[in-house]
């Protein structure tokens, strides 16, 4: 069971969230478990379940596609289906509230876009998009999709997890997001291991770490680099740092729990 939500810690991170003239919300998969998206390392995460050393990398992939197609398929559909599925939780809903009563720089590592259908308007994806589709070497965007046609590519990648052909069918399935049409090569863009981060957003995002005054960590074990530099900038620029997880750890001010009950806390104590 969770230890209670510790109510000095609350008020305390309620008084820096409402004196804060400029916001950073750094955001990992925890803010998204509550929509139905796995974490990528918890209990049932992605990488527990498929390797990231072949699931996170681009060659790894290429491999896998020629070994293993099915094994293959049924990832893409434990990342996309998910995705296509999911609304916005509280926690995503609390902090594009934030955003509505002051500047707020929502830096996340989600390929989701809930925080942008919660309402928040400046969202740096330093991770990049699953609905974003670009070219193979990532420089020039192609096309951005609707949840809609995400929903029937998982419908399709579904149908490759089984049966004989499964490359063949993967292929016919993803090719919306991947693959060679009349304009050239395109595939997903996402970040990978091993890849640079998306760019203008991961130079935005170090600029608003270091200009904020309180930055707010939420569902992130923080162990992916370049990106979990973020809370250290802006600790080392001044800010207040608050931690939203309910994992073990200790940041300045740690809040315990879950992001999607006690975001909404933390905006009704700070405004209300
Ligand atoms: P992780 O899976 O590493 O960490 C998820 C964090 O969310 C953990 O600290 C959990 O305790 C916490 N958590 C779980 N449920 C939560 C909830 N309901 N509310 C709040 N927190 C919760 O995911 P990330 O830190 O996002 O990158 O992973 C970082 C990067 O690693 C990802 O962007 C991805 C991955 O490899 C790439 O693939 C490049």
């Amino acid at each position: 069971m969770n230890a209670p939500l510790d109510n000095e810690a609350l008020n305390i991170a309620a008084w820096h969230l409402r004196e804060a003239k400029r916001v950073v919300v750094f955001s990992g998969a925890g803010v998204s478990a509550e929509s139905g998206i796995p974490t990528f390392r918890d209990d049932g995460g992605f990488w527990t379940e498929f390797p990231p050393e072949i699931y996170a990398t681009w060659n790894g992939i290429l491999r896998a596609a020629t070994k293993e197609p099915r094994r293959l398929a049924a990832f893409v559909h434990a990342v996309i289906a998910p995705i296509a599925d999911a609304e916005p939780n509280p926690a995503h809903r609390a902090i594009a509230e934030v955003g509505r009563r002051k500047p707020v720089t929502v830096v996340t590592q989600n390929i989701d876009r809930l925080h942008q259908r919660a309402g928040s308007t400046r969202v740096l994806e330093v991770h990049g998009s699953m609905y974003e589709v670009v070219s193979l070497n990532g420089k020039k965007s192609k096309r951005t999709l609707t949840q809609s046609q995400l929903k029937r590519i998982a419908e399709r990648v579904r149908r490759a997890k089984y049966g004989v052909l499964s490359l063949a069918r993967l292929l016919v399935a993803i090719r919306p997001i991947a693959g060679v049409g009349i304009t050239g090569a395109h595939r997903p863009n996402l970040v990978l291991f091993g890849d640079s981060l998306a760019e203008p957003d991961w130079s935005d995002a170090l600029k608003a770490a270091k200009e904020c005054d309180c930055l707010l960590s939420v569902g992130t074990s923080g162990l992916v680099l370049p990106a979990a530099m973020i809370p250290a900038y802006a600790k080392d620029a001044g800010a207040n740092v608050i931690t939203i997880d309910p994992g073990e750890g200790g940041g300045d001010i740690w809040l315990r729990g879950k992001a999607g009950d006690i975001l909404p806390r933390l905006v009704a104590r700070a405004f209300d």
